[in-house]
């Protein structure tokens, strides 16, 4: 459930009508919902309640730091994948000590800042990094807790570009050579293992693939403990999907997720974590835009709108659908017109939906994507030099501009013509 609403006539973010946003603030703009922002983390912490935990919320899915801020001061962990991140993370106000470092990449300054900002894991992807992080770490005279990301060959059955736990994907080490990997973690300098890591992929709908590796996740605990290793803590990633489509049947809830962890991994004693980041924010945010055009084609009509790819790169990209809506309620029994929903820029694969039923819609009309929160802003970019969307915050009554729209000038100011040209 989200705060997106009708509410005489016309589609809120919780009490605040979507149309105030875009006169105040323009199209396109992403409107997030505090309410079921907080909503979505307290199910996670529900679905966990049974045992001691930590809810990281993946700051690549929605890096505002209004956002970071609103779901630190709820308690929240975060789960960061790069020096950015880790400074957004601490300027939101979370403390080193609930912050946990993921990725495959990690440079060296990276490393260096999460020592010295305050970390409480980095979770390791790989031996070369491991033996780096050793060095760094026994060089700064430290010795940082680790858990070491194990990839455990299941198929997540997601789309092929954010699934992760296969051994022909890039990430985490192969389960089969767990034992011997943390062998070696634990006799090098600077490392504290505290734990193990996985992570399967993106939008899952199936709680199958989650079984399936948390139970092999539940044997090598069993068999690193039984070498000696102190396993105290469990992070278990992120990817329990969403309903994208409202008419559909809906992905698993928390709480159920919540019981399967139990399930496998319940009875080893560990601290749980889990990284969730598009369910949390997907659907506590809406891409709001406006039509330019209504152009009719030879055998269609387009809906020419003022957002596009650069602003919203999902469909694009992995052919994702968002439910597109109209700001103003239709009526009652109104007719549907299909209109391929398309933005502005110079390609083809420029497009939202084909034949997306909506009422009859003028120039000039708003219209809503649905389940933009994650990975919606935190993707876009100002291809075809369109200045990066906005974003806002909604909370009851009131709203703030939480990134505003740059300027030309802004945004032709980062750049810079040397002086020899
Ligand atoms: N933890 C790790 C290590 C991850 O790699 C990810 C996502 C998460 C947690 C959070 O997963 P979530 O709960 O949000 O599913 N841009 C793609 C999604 C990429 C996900 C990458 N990793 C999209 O728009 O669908």
């Amino acid at each position: 459930m989200d705060h997106f609403l009708y509410k005489d006539g016309h589609l809120h973010a919780e009490d605040v009508p979507l149309s105030r946003i875009a006169a105040e603030v323009g199209t396109p703009v992403y409107v997030y919902s505090a309410a079921t922002l907080k909503r979505h983390f307290g199910l996670f912490r529900q679905a966990l309640d049974w045992t001691d935990h930590l809810v990281c919320f993946a700051v690549k899915s929605n890096s505002n730091l209004a956002v970071l801020k609103l779901m630190g001061d709820l308690g929240a962990g975060m789960d960061v994948v790069s020096g950015g991140e880790y400074a957004r993370a601490k300027a939101a106000g979370v403390p080193g000590e609930r912050i946990v470092f993921s990725g495959v990449g990690k440079t060296a300054p990276e490393m260096r800042m999460a020592i010295e900002g305050g970390i409480r894991q980095f979770n390791i992807e790989s031996e070369p990094e491991m033996r780096a992080l050793s060095a760094l770490a026994a060089g700064m005279g430290a010795s940082v807790p680790v858990a070491i990301r194990v990839n455990p060959d299941v198929d997540a059955k997601t789309h092929e570009k954010i699934a992760t736990g296969k051994s022909e994907n890039k990430f985490g080490i192969p389960i089969s050579r767990a034992i011997e990997v943390y062998a070696e973690a634990a006799s090098l300098p600077g490392l504290q293992v505290v734990g193990i890591d996985v992570h399967i992929g993106s939008q899952l709908t199936d709680l199958k693939p989650f079984r399936a590796a948390y139970v092999k996740v539940a044997d090598l605990t069993r068999a690193l403990r039984a070498e000696g290793h102190q396993i105290t803590r469990l992070d278990l990633g992120g990817g329990l999907g969403i309903p994208y489509r409202r008419d559909n049947n809906s992905p698993p809830l928390p709480i159920e997720y919540g019981e399967v962890i139990r399930e496998a991994v319940g009875d080893l004693g560990c601290e749980i974590e889990i990284e969730p980041g598009r369910n949390i924010v997907g659907n506590a945010g809406v891409l709001l835009s406006q039509v330019i055009y209504v152009k009719k084609g030879e055998d269609r009509d387009f809906l020419i709108v003022d957002a596009a790819m650069n602003d919203l790169l999902r469909p694009a990209m992995y052919g994702a659908h968002h439910d597109i809506v109209p700001v103003v309620e239709p009526d009652l029994g109104a007719g549907v017109h299909p209109y391929d929903v398309v933005g502005p820029i110079c390609e083809s694969g420029d497009t939202f939906q084909k034949a997306a039923e909506l009422p009859e819609i003028a120039a000039g009309g708003l219209i809503a994507f649905r389940s933009a929160g994650a990975y919606g802003a935190v993707m876009a970019s100002e291809y075809n030099s369109r200045p990066l969307v906005p974003e806002v915050l909604v909370q009851g009554d009131h709203f703030a501009v939480i990134r505003p729209r740059p300027t030309y000038e802004e945004m032709l100011g980062r750049d810079s013509i040397p002086e020899w040209l």
